[in-house]
This record gives C-alpha cells, structure tokens and sequence, in this order.
C-alpha cells in the first residue's frame, strides 16, 4: 500500500493542486482495488458450497401439536434436499406397541415426503444392554405399520445410539448381529438403513456394520480444535458417504458469511449433518438459526 506513495513523492510533483488531485486518484484506486477483490471472491464462492449432504435431525421434541411445524416447514420448501429424521417416542419406542395419539398423527405427516428417510431411536449402552431387549424395541417399530393398520405410521431404520469406540470381537458380533436384524425386517423396508452413534470416529472395522455412522457429536469449539488437529484424517475420503456429524453449541455470532464457513467445511467431511445454536438440550427444539441452516444445506 505505501509503494505508490512513496513512488509519487521520489517525483516530487506533490506540490501542485493537480499533482494532489492525481495522489488522490492513485490512493483511491489503492483502496477499491484491495476492497473490492474479496468482494468478488466472496460471491464467487457463494456458489461452491461443495458437495451435498443430508440434514439430519435427532427430532427429540415432543409432537404437541404444532411442535414439529418448523421441520415441516423447511421439508416442504426444499424438496431438493433430503432429510435423514430420528424420532425417539420414549428413550426408543416406548414400553406400548404404538406411541402415543400425538405421535401417530404426526409420524405419518412426516413420512408422506419423498425427501424423509425416518430412523427410530434404539439405545445400546455401548453395546452393553440386553441384545434381546435391543431387538424387541426394533421389533417394536417394524410392527408399527401392521400394528396400526398405517403403512405410514413408519420408520426406515434405526439409529443406535452410544455405540463403542473401541474394537473388541463380541462387540463387533453384537452390532453386527443387529445390523443383520435390521436388514430382514420388512416393517422397516425399503431402506433399513443403521446409523450408529459413536460420537466420535470409531475403530474403522466398525464403519462397514452400518450405512452411516456419527463420527462426531460435540461442540463448536471442540469441533474448531479437533480441525485444527485434523479430526477426520484417520478416516479416508472416500468413507464421506457413510459419516454424519453434529456441531451443537454454536456461538450465536456464527451466522451469515461464518455459518455459510462452518456448514461447507462440515459438508466437507460428512454426508449427514445437524448444526444449532442451542447450546442445552440441543435437540429438544430448533435453534435461532433452523432455517438459516437448512437453507445454507440446500445452497
Ligand atoms: C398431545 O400433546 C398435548 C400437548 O402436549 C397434550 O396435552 C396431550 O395430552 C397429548 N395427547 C396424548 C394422547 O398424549
Ligand atoms: C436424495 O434422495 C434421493 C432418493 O433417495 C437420491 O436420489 C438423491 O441422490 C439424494 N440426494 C442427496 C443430496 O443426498
Ligand atoms: C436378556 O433378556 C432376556 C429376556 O428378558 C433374558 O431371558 C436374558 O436372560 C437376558 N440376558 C442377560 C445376559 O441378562
Ligand atoms: C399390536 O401389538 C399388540 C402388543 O404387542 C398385540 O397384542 C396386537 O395383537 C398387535 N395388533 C396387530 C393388529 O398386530
Ligand atoms: C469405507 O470404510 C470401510 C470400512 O473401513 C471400507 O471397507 C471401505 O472400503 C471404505 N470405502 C468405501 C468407499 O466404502
């Protein structure tokens, strides 16, 4: 910046109005030519979100009526983007054969769009719990359809959620034996689709049992370290389609230019991605920023 300056004063012609008004000129031209380039840059890249990825949303929020309206909204206004959903009626199904009325009226709401794939929430505790009472609750949502005489009162899958990290042989039989479950229960066709929850990137013989895995679920700025630490190196590439990651508890001075940062570099990385705001109860009700966030996924 201060080359033409000193440029215009080795001339010494700073003396006249007109030299003045030419050093005016030459500054002015200074200053909008490192403005502007960014500018350009900026909206250049606004079109290079890189590649598309699912939302996913861990609906853990009470159907009350009206209370899913604000996923159903951004479902219907983006056809184009597709939306991995997990419902989760009572820490799984629940102890009945069907939830509750409010769920029943608003499952179905749900399923009824093309882009919903719906996933029931089965717990494992690492892999610890009762493989039988683990089943019976998938069991549970493959009977729904029947049960209830809805076809659409439906999952199309299942997310385990807390699954290990670590490798051990009965382990791996016992995720691997309910991924085999799953896969031959009509009542969850046509995808059967297993999503498991690590939190955090797993011993990699873990990735093959299921179609997506949750390779983290912390933070924003956990996730800006373990960036920097370059988290996902461990994982190759190729792998993007079987990840899903959650960034909760982001600042609510991310918006605008920052989130549209923050969602390219996790659509970088994974295939499903869930970002809010909310930094308790992260998944109990849409954040500020839902929309911005969706409309930013479908960008
Ligand atoms: C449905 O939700 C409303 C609002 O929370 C509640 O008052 C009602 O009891 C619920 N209905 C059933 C059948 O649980
Ligand atoms: C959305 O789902 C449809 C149907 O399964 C699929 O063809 C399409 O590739 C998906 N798009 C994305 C971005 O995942
Ligand atoms: C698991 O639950 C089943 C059915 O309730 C029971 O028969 C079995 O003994 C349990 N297994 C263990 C290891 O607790
Ligand atoms: C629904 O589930 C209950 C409890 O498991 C069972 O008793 C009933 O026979 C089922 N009804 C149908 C139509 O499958
Ligand atoms: C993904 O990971 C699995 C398990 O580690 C591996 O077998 C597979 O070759 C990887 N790549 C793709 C494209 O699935």
């Amino acid at each position: 910046m201060s080359e033409p300056e000193k440029h215009v004063s080795k001339r010494k012609c700073l003396k006249s109005k007109r030299s003045r008004f030419i050093l005016a000129i030459v500054v002015l031209i200074v200053i909008i030519a490192a403005v502007v380039p960014p500018v350009v840059v900026t909206t250049r890249k606004k079109d290079n979100m890189g590649p598309k990825a699912k939302v996913f949303v861990p609906l853990y929020v009470y159907p009350a009526p009206e209370a899913w309206t604000p996923l159903e909204n951004v479902i219907s206004a983006h056809p184009d983007v597709n939306f991995t959903v997990v419902i989760n009626p009572g820490n799984g199904p629940g102890p009945l054969a069907l939830p509750d009325a409010n769920y029943t009226r608003e499952i179905p709401r749900l399923t009824a769009y093309q882009n919903v794939r719906l996933l029931g929430y089965v717990y494992t505790s690492y892999a610890k719990r009762n493989v039988s009472a683990v089943r019976q609750d998938i069991q549970t949502y493959a009977d729904w359809p029947t049960n209830s005489s809805n076809p659409n009162l439906a999952v199309r899958g299942i997310f385990f959620d807390e699954t290990p990290q670590q490798y051990d042989a009965q382990t791996f039989t016992y995720l691997k034996g309910l991924t085999d479950f799953v896969k031959d229960l009509d009542g969850l066709g046509p995808d059967r689709f297993v999503v498991h929850n690590p939190g955090a990137v797993p011993d990699s013989r873990y990735l093959a049992t299921a179609d997506s895995t949750v390779v983290f679920e912390a933070a924003y700025a956990t996730f800006q370290e373990r960036q920097g630490a370059k988290l996902f190196t461990s994982i190759a590439d190729s792998n993007r389609t079987q990840l899903c990651a959650i960034v909760h508890s982001v600042p609510e001075t991310v918006e605008g230019k920052s989130l549209r940062g923050l969602v390219k570099q996790v659509r970088k990385v994974a295939d499903e991605v869930y970002i809010t705001h909310l930094d308790t109860n992260y998944y109990a009700s849409f954040g500020s920023k839902w929309t911005e966030f969706v409309d930013l996924m479908a960008a």
